[in-house]
């Protein structure tokens, strides 16, 4: 039985995360950590929160004293990092925020980890810190470049990629210099249920139901890999029990498409959802599909992101070969699921959005 520390499981990832492993080891103890930021929701849990071995604690990443009190007391074995800022575009507005919790927390879980784990007499028999990075790390593509390997240099340019950059560099250092048991993953884009409407994906699903436009940065001809999110939280499972200790797995979708072309995607399925049940028109009278119109009649260019990088792709054939990972979701099913979860779960997607979730908590949990 593992009794593991997951850090960010009230994010997007992290709680897809927890609902996985929660399921799939029903004995292991899974302790969550998170600040609950804007972006973290304790709703996004709440299908786990009456598993026996689940626990909550709303601490930062930031406070080391809390994370080695934790990691003591719980016994925890095995910690998987998904703390974090995660939007490159509150990055370029506001970037101490993404230094404080992408470094500086991060290295403070290193610490933590180093003094309970390696420096302590009631040590368990084993331990192992796996840090869930992107792939943003590498940098930008050209069009004929060959995919991200795990031995590209890094190149990051925004101030996330680079603070997420940083703590790779971090949690590599604490295996080479003090043993720690480490793991990193880097990923391509992610989509799926929970993800906040700030990310590409759920902002447009959000604003066609809305009839609000659907902002394109630039030409939108950038392109990104997409992974739908059971199969990265899978593939972190791989890494965390198949993985060589103090390597690095690249984990992607083989799924590369230009934005708008993502964009057309959505705004076709949303018409074909409209078409098919009549009820959503009367649910969403300000979506163009519900006046028989083309969602993608609020497609707006707008002004690019700054230092906006061009291109991703991923070569995932290390953990094809090693871990035996591929996805199991295309992205047309995906996305597929993806619409209709938002669809089934309005409550969720306003609350979060308008911050009213916090009242939803309070009523339903006493917080610790
Ligand atoms: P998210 O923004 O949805 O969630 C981040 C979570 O971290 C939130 O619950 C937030 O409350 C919590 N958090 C923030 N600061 C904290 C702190 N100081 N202490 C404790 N908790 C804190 O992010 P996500 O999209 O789920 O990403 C999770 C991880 O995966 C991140 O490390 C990100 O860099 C990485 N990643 C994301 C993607 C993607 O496409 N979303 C792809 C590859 C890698
Ligand atoms: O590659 C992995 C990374 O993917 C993760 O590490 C990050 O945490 C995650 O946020 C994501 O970063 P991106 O910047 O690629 O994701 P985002 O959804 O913000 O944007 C995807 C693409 O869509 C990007 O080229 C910018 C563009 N975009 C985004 C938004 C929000 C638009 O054209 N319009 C928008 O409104």
């Amino acid at each position: 039985m593992a009794r593991l520390l997951v850090t960010g499981g009230a994010g997007f990832i992290g709680a897809n995360f927890v609902h996985y492993w929660t399921a799939q080891y029903p004995e292991d103890r899974v302790v969550v950590l998170d600040a609950l930021t804007y972006a973290g929701n304790r709703a996004s849990l709440e299908a786990v929160a009456d598993c026996k071995q689940y626990r909550f604690v709303n601490e930062s990443i930031v406070n080391e004293d809390v994370v080695c009190e934790l990691l003591r007391e719980e016994r925890i074995d095995t910690l998987v990092h998904f703390a974090a800022e995660s939007h490159v575009d509150r990055s370029i507005s506001g970037p101490a925020a993404f230094i404080n919790t992408n470094i500086v927390g991060t290295h403070n879980l290193l610490q933590a980890a180093r003094s309970v784990w390696l420096d302590s007499d009631d040590a368990p028999a084993s331990h192992r810190f796996h840090h869930v990075s992107t792939d943003e790390v590498y940098g930008s593509l050209g069009p004929s470049d060959p995919g991200f390997s795990e031995t590209t240099p890094y190149a990051p340019s925004s101030p996330y990629s680079a603070s997420k950059a940083a703590s790779d560099h971090l949690v590599r250092a604490y295996h080479h210099t003090y043993g720690l048991q480490v793991t990193t993953s880097n990923c391509s884009n992610n989509y799926g249920p929970y993800q906040f409407p700030e990310k590409l994906i759920p902002l447009m699903i959000v604003n066609a139901l809305d009839g609000k436009p659907l902002p394109v940065y630039g030409d939108g001809s950038n392109i990104r890999d997409w992974l739908y999110v059971a199969d990265h939280v899978r593939a972190i499972d791989l890494v965390i029990k198949r993985g060589e200790v103090g390597e690095t797995y690249n984990v992607g979708g083989n799924e590369e498409r230009a934005n708008i072309d993502i964009v057309n995607t959505i705004c076709e399925a949303i018409d074909a959802a409209f078409a098919a049940d009549p009820g959503l028109a009367a649910r969403f009278p300000d979506a163009p599909a519900a006046g028989g119109r083309d969602s993608a009649s609020l497609i707006t260019s707008v002004k690019d992101r700054p230092g906006h990088d061009w291109r991703y792709a991923i070569d995932a054939s290390r953990a094809q070969r090693e871990l035996g990972f591929s996805p199991q979701h295309d992205f047309i099913g995906g996305l597929q699921n993806t619409i209709n979860w938002m669809l089934d779960n309005e409550a969720w997607w306003r609350a979060v959005m308008d911050g009213s979730y916090r009242d939803w908590v309070a009523k339903h949990y006493a917080v610790d």
